[in-house]
């Protein structure tokens, strides 16, 4: 990898040619690449031949079509992009012949736009594609932006008709918070005003084009960000799993720790692993990169590396302002696919928040994003995504959606819920009143503690029996049952048996919010256990002390288990809290099994029937 593509000794500035279709963009782009001595050799001459057949002057239009054509056959990245110099500097056009080519281009391109040039005709003004186009900029971030007003040949060079544009622009612009860097009068076909003053615009004291790209700020590099390396492959070098990717902000160096989202999975860097070019030990953004780990990383395409503490947030949920191409609207409910780095997810749309009108301005309501208009909606994926904020990370906080294979439209994420709020709660369907009026009682737990032996399952599967037979709803969640499954993976120390308390409250909950009543048993030893309980259940919580004292209960020992002397067993060599005020207390070693359960009906219907 390292030796692949030796680093550009100078980047390139990236920009875009924008504006509506017929306003002169391939024209001017054209004009650009010949005053600028930037045309393949030969090119020119070919160029003058095929005006000259269509009994035409030069056409620069012509020149941008035949590379055009060249793009098309080649369907290479780098053939997209057109490159120009100036005195200052080279500069690279991520090419826009259409909507989608542009988006695609500017959101899953090599290059993000630095500046733009927005083409405007004369003679037609602000057309309703030039506010779109203008909107795009704004939403991708372009804040450079020069404003050309073309053909000025056209409006013989009028003043004030260039005026009544520039400030129709203008005003647009401002309204989308871009402040134009420069408007100008010229003419592409003509060559005014770009390379330098023209003396048909004598009253235009500003800049010319090429001057005032020069003037664009180079953006701070995106090597000081945080890293972002978006996984694009995982396999086998020898015996260790390397994971490749090219790094999109930051740089990652040997001995770093790094953080893998979504899943949070870490690993230190122990080798950027080089096939042809020099060791490295360490690279930077726009490099691709080879690393191992220190230790088996289990990740894949579409998770993205970052640094220990600065890594891509983790979201099922992201709030996006997108861009629509599709002639089928954008709808709620429907599912498409989102595309960004190497990532891939099926997403729903769970709400349109806004439509916005690009001519207007405006923000209204609306439940679907028609074709070229601008909308904000929530998603919601299936798998947790890893994504970053436009606003903070230009470049993997965008990306485009697809329906059925085709690139339909593209997004700039622009709120991401904060972790908690990534769990919804789901309101209950059916309230608890309603349950209880159909039940005839209200869903609760009685929770049974005692010794091993005491005698909770016999009474917990007593009293469920009878509830059952009175047309309750009502179920048992018994410690050694629940042992075998979802608590199968839990001991005997007392934190696993904190934790088989809490799961097992957990459940119990679920189950007395359909509206039953629960009878657990469980041994839940310690005071703090069954307080956890009751907290997590709330206050149809009743805890039930089922107490026979430890003598009555090795002489019963119905599982032969105090006869086995077992390690860390309750009430003999691990403690057990009895509870000092139960809700209910039920004497096993005097009462019948009869009597007990009945005490525990009376409970059941004290608790959870009437008020
Ligand atoms: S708790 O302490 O975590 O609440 P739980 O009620 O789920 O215990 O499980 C207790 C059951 O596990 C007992 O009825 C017994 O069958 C079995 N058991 C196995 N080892 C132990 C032990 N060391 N202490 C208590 N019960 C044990």
């Amino acid at each position: 990898m390292g030796g692949k593509s030796p680093r550009p000794v100078e980047r390139a500035f990236p920009i875009v040619v924008v504006g509506h279709v017929d306003h002169g963009k391939s024209t001017l782009v054209g004009r650009i690449l010949h005053d600028t001595d930037s045309l393949p050799t030969g090119r020119l001459e070919q160029l003058r031949t095929a005006s000259a057949n269509r009994g035409l002057e030069l056409e620069f239009s012509f020149l941008l079509d035949s590379l055009q054509v060249e793009r098309d056959q080649g369907i290479t990245v780098d053939s997209a992009q057109i490159w120009f110099r100036t005195q200052a500097r080279r500069y690279v056009i991520i090419d826009a012949p259409g909507h989608t080519e542009f988006l695609r281009n500017m959101v899953t391109g090599a290059a993000v736009a630095q500046g733009a040039v927005l083409v405007v005709d004369a003679a037609q003004g602000v057309s309703e594609q030039t506010r779109r186009h203008g909107y795009l900029l704004g939403i991708l971030g372009v804040r450079q932006v020069i404003v050309a007003v073309n053909k000025i040949d056209l409006i013989g060079h009028d003043e004030a008709r260039f005026n009544a544009v520039a400030d129709e622009a203008r005003d647009y612009l401002r309204g989308i918070g871009i402040e134009a860097a420069v408007i100008i009068p010229l003419s592409a076909k003509h060559g005014d005003n770009i390379q330098g003053p023209s003396a048909k615009t004598p009253w235009y004291h500003g800049p010319a084009l090429l001057p005032a790209l020069d003037a664009f700020h180079a953006r701070a590099s995106v090597a000081d960000a945080p890293l972002r390396l978006p996984v694009q492959d995982v396999y086998r070098l020898g015996d260790r799993r390397v994971v490749v990717g090219r790094i999109e902000a930051g740089s990652v160096a040997v001995g770093q720790m790094l953080r893998f989202t979504p899943g949070g999975a870490m690993a230190r860097v122990a080798a950027l692993e080089h096939w042809r070019g020099p060791m490295q030990t360490s690279a930077q953004a726009g490099e691709s990169v080879a690393l191992s780990f220190d230790r088996e990383v289990f990740v894949e395409r579409g998770h993205i590396a970052g640094p220990e503490l600065s890594g891509a947030a983790e979201s099922y949920l992201a709030t996006v302002r997108l861009f629509w191409l599709d002639a089928e609207p954008l709808v709620e409910d429907e599912t498409v696919t989102l595309r960004y780095g190497t990532a891939q997810h099926l997403v729903t749309v769970e709400a349109i928040e806004a439509v916005i009108d690009v001519e207007a301005l405006t923000t209204a309501p609306g439940q679907r994003i028609a074709r070229n208009a601008v909308g904000r909606a929530r998603l919601r994926a299936r798998r947790p995504m890893a994504l970053d904020l436009f606003s903070t990370s230009p470049r993997t906080g965008r990306g485009v959606l697809v329906r059925n294979h085709r690139v339909v439209g593209g997004f700039v994420v622009e709120a991401l819920p904060d972790a908690a709020a990534n769990l919804t709660r789901v309101d209950a369907p059916v309230t608890p009143a309603e349950r209880s009026r159909a039940n005839g009682h209200r869903g609760g737990v009685l929770w049974l503690t005692g010794l091993s032996g005491a005698g909770k399952s016999t009474l917990g599967t007593r009293a469920v029996r009878q509830l059952t037979s009175l047309g309750w709803q009502a179920q048992l969640l018994d410690g050694d049952n629940l042992r075998q499954g979802l608590n199968r993976d839990l001991g005997f120390s007392e934190a696993d048996r904190s934790e088989n308390v809490r799961r097992t409250a957990e459940v119990a909950k679920l189950l007395a919010e359909s509206g039953f009543v629960v009878l657990v048993a469980l041994i839940s030893p310690l005071a703090a256990q069954r307080a956890l309980a009751r907290e997590i259940i709330g206050e149809d919580f009743r805890e039930v002390f089922v107490a026979a004292d430890l003598a009555t209960c090795v002489a019963r020992d119905p599982k032969g288990l105090y006869a086995r002397k077992l390690p860390g067993f309750t009430g003999v060599s691990a403690p057990y809290e009895a509870p000092v005020l139960p809700d209910l207390r039920l004497d096993t070693a005097s009462l019948s099994a009869e009597a007990a359960t009945q005490q525990l009906l009376e409970a059941a219907q004290a608790a959870f029937v009437g008020q």
